[in-house]
């Protein structure tokens, strides 16, 4: 493997959540796997008048607070290191100026920086036309990368308008906008699933699939984020970025190579298909609730307007469902059907694939033999991939039951790592596969454009869902036939054909 050049991750955002609960520990991790490129620094841009001794106590606490159980202090002593402050306001273009000076002078910090944006969308800008004025994003002694976390944009315009801004200072090649479901193991499966194996590729098509489903649940509320959520919403949060992305692997064509380009065109494909949504008929493909309080295993949960920070007029939605159609010559008539929902009686993500129903009923006549086949890829809590079918029951009897054909790709103990510090390396060795283009997001925002203008001119009433529960009734109109239904868990058990799972 290519040896990758030492680097200086300037972290903006760095002590807040995400840095805390997702970056400093994936970047450590790097560190104690000895996969940090040697020489390499982190740097923290932020607001508080700390020097490195107190940054470094900080991260010590964020990695407390993760690893409650320990973690490798050696490592961390190799880690501290590499860690390093600049104190600094976003908006102060002296504070750039100094950044400048101190990455420029001498030997100790690598000339090849990764930015990483880890602050509030509406400060993308901001913070992009500082560094281009301070010179910093020019490649003349190493590579600039920017890594720009999402929501990029609010709706399609604001995104449009933040493109324009942020090329005036980068180009898109230097770009990286992630998307941390991109890196998660069993969503890079899906393309090895599909297009390493030509078993299935006759059957990924209209004539046999009847519809598939992409959920994303949550136990969790939204924490101490009612700031950023209740502007934002499920759809945004979730449903626009992640579970989109979902839709194009599982739908694309086979690209003509694994470059970064062919797959991201590929991807822009299937989303240029997606048939637009009119807003007349919003209601009959989006539906939106919130949570109401309730039980989460076996706790009490507030409300969603009990929530810190959350007004109680909110109608923001804490849930969101989808119906989208691909109008292509693979998916036509073929309905994706996404939903995400906070306090949901779950946490877990998974992409279930329906088959139609077999022409002929031979074995039996009763309901529970006329199960069709499903393919089912967890993404999370467990990485794994099912695959449902009909074998005959014990007997003399010619009677049918379901098993689960259990591809689960995981050795015992064996640990998938945490989706950003692949995506981090990514960077590092500038690999673009995983991260999106611009008009993947352009195109992923037209979709959901016309609901987020209906949504938001409907601010006086929105549903609710008892918290702990599979969320709101009404979400099953979206449904096309009467024997398609929610398919919430992995095992046989769940998938029985009914509404009534609440
Ligand atoms: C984030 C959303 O992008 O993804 C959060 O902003 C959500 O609201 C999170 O909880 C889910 O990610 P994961 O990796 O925990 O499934």
């Amino acid at each position: 493997m290519k040896k990758l050049d030492p680097c200086t991750i300037v972290i903006f955002g760095a002590t807040g959540n995400l840095s805390r609960l997702k970056l400093m520990p994936a970047l450590f991790a790097l560190e104690s796997e000895g996969r940090l490129p040697k020489g390499s620094k982190v740097l923290a841009f932020a607001r508080r008048p700390w020097d490195k001794q107190q940054w470094v106590e900080e991260v010590a606490k964020m990695l407390s607070a993760k690893y409650p159980d320990g973690y490798d202090k050696a490592a961390f002593d190799r880690f501290s290191e590499k860690l390093e402050y600049h104190q600094g306001d976003l908006t102060d273009g002296q504070a750039y100026e100094g950044l400048q000076k101190k990455l420029c002078s001498g030997e100790h910090f690598p000339r090849n920086v990764l930015y990483y944006l880890s602050i509030s969308p509406s400060e993308f800008g901001t913070v992009i036309e500082k560094l281009g004025q301070a010179g910093l994003l020019q490649e003349t002694h190493g590579w600039g990368r920017v890594v720009i976390e999402k929501p990029f944009g609010y709706d399609l315009l604001s995104a449009q308008t933040l493109q324009k801004e942020l090329t005036r200072y980068v180009p898109e090649n230097q770009i990286y906008r992630i998307d941390h479901y991109l890196g998660k193991s069993t969503v890079r499966n899906v393309l090895v699933f599909r297009f390493a194996n030509l078993l299935l590729e006759p059957l990924w098509h209209r004539n046999y699939i009847d519809h598939v489903q992409i959920t994303h649940s949550e136990t969790l509320g939204i924490g101490g984020r009612a700031a950023y959520y209740d502007n934002s919403g499920a759809l945004r949060d979730m449903l626009q970025s992640h579970l989109m992305q979902l839709l194009t692997l599982v739908a694309m064509e086979p690209p003509v190579g694994m470059d970064a380009e062919s797959l991201r065109d590929e991807k822009v494909k299937v989303l240029k298909s997606i048939r637009p949504i009119p807003q007349n008929a919003v209601h009959a493909h989006a539906f939106r609730a919130q949570y109401a309080a309730g039980h989460v295993n076996g706790k009490p949960a507030p409300s969603y307007l009990e929530e810190e920070g959350v007004s109680n007029e909110s109608a923001t939605e804490t849930y969101a469902a989808l119906k989208l159609y691909i109008d292509n010559w693979r998916w036509k008539g073929v309905p994706f059907y996404l939903r995400t929902g906070k306090r949901l009686e779950e946490s877990s993500s998974q992409i279930s694939i329906r088959f139609k129903h077999p022409p002929q009923q031979l074995f039996g006549s009763k309901v529970d033999t006329l199960r069709p086949n499903w393919i089912l890829l967890g993404i999370q809590p467990n990485d794994c991939l099912k695959m449902e079918i009909q074998v005959k029951e014990h007997g003399t009897a010619m009677k049918t039951r379901v098993i689960s054909l259990d591809a689960s790709y995981h050795e015992e103990g064996e640990q998938a790592g945490d989706a950003y510090e692949d995506l981090i390396l990514d960077v590092i060795k500038g690999d673009h596969s995983l991260f999106l283009r611009y008009d993947e997001v352009e195109w992923a925002w037209r979709v959901v454009d016309p609901i987020l203008k209906v949504w938001s001119m409907e601010r006086a009433f929105i549903n609710t869902y008892r918290a702990g529960t599979w969320g709101p009734r009404g979400t099953y109109r979206l449904f096309d036939r009467e024997d398609q239904f929610w398919r919430h868990s992995m095992n046989i058990e769940g998938s029985d054909v009914s509404t009534e799972a609440y």
